[in-house]
């Protein structure tokens, strides 16, 4: 054998050694693919606590399950930017308010499953960032297709906090074609300067899917958004739209922010995002696939 057969062969080995690894370790997460050793289940009843550089897993009764130390990956895994994962459709609105956004509601419904299951991932979320800093997402989430919560050819959901480091999830719930979503976040206290805040998501009536987070940066950045991973048809998608509606903002406070939302469609793929009513109460948006 040649020694540039021979060292092709090694190289070939290699690669696929390391190909091995890393999709071994690498799951699906609304947060893109993550190292599977940073995603934390969150137990019933359980919560999340920012302490200085850690987050803490909390029981129900308040025992510490799990620290998780806060590391900077930048250099690893890119930073949580929508266009850097699978966000594929949404509107977001961006609060320049002094007051915080207190609470961010919106209504949809569990669309059919896909008619074709090539093992893909659709995520459909509410969610709320900040904008800059640290990386941050909350989001109460509807899931088709695996993720690292698991899931399968069904619609799921659960809350999720993304760091940029680590990512947590309540026990996803099935739910079937046809309910009615109400995803809701909502700020439950802050500290004197709004610089860290206590937050709260939730699907209303589908208590495992209650999360609490205390001291987060600010999440000003409200989304309405489509995310999908592993897509190879139209058919991938649900069929027709979903329609995002009783998308209500209120500030800290009291006051209701004057809001317009912005797109971001896919038009190639024909996935198209449509404002129908715009604004702070009762606004309505629509994916369309
Ligand atoms: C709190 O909950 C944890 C996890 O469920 C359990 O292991 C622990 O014994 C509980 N502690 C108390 C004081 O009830
Ligand atoms: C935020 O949450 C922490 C931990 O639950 C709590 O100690 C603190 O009082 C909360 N702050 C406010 C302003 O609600």
């Amino acid at each position: 054998m040649r020694a540039s057969t021979a060292a092709a062969l090694l190289v070939g080995l290699l690669s696929s050694l390391v190909f091995a690894v890393t999709t071994a370790e690498t799951v699906l997460t609304p947060g893109g693919y993550r190292s599977k050793a940073n995603v934390h289940e969150i137990p019933v009843g359980g919560s999340l606590a920012h302490v200085g550089d850690m987050i803490h897993v909390l029981a129900a009764n308040g025992t510490v399950l799990k620290v998780v130390h806060r590391r900077n990956t930048a250099k690893r895994e890119p930073a949580v930017l929508p266009l850097k994962t699978g966000w594929i459709a949404y509107a977001s609105w961006l609060n320049y308010d002094s007051s915080p956004i207190a609470s961010f509601t919106t209504t949809w419904e569990v669309p059919a499953v896909p008619t074709e299951n090539h093992g893909q991932t659709v995520f459909l979320f509410n969610s709320i960032e900040p904008t800059s800093g640290p990386v941050a997402i909350l989001q109460p989430v509807l899931q088709y297709g695996p993720s690292a919560a698991g899931g399968g050819s069904f619609w799921a959901v659960a809350s999720w906090y993304i760091s940029s480091s680590d990512q947590f999830h309540t026990t996803p719930v099935r739910t079937s074609a046809g309910t009615t979503l109400n995803g809701v976040i909502t700020l439950t206290g802050t500290s004197s300067d709004s610089s860290l805040c206590n937050y709260t998501t939730q699907f209303i009536g589908i208590s495992e899917t209650f999360l609490y987070i205390s001291g987060v940066s600010q999440l000003r950045w409200a989304t309405e958004t489509l995310e999908a991973y592993g897509v190879t048809s139209i058919n991938d998608y649900p069929a027709s739209s979903t329609v995002f509606s009783g998308i209500n903002l209120k500030l800290a406070d009291g006051a209701t922010p004057i809001v317009s939302w912005s797109t971001q469609s896919d038009a190639t793929d024909g996935l198209i995002t449509t404002v129908n009513t715009d604004g702070a109460t009762d606004a309505e948006i629509t994916i369309e696939y």
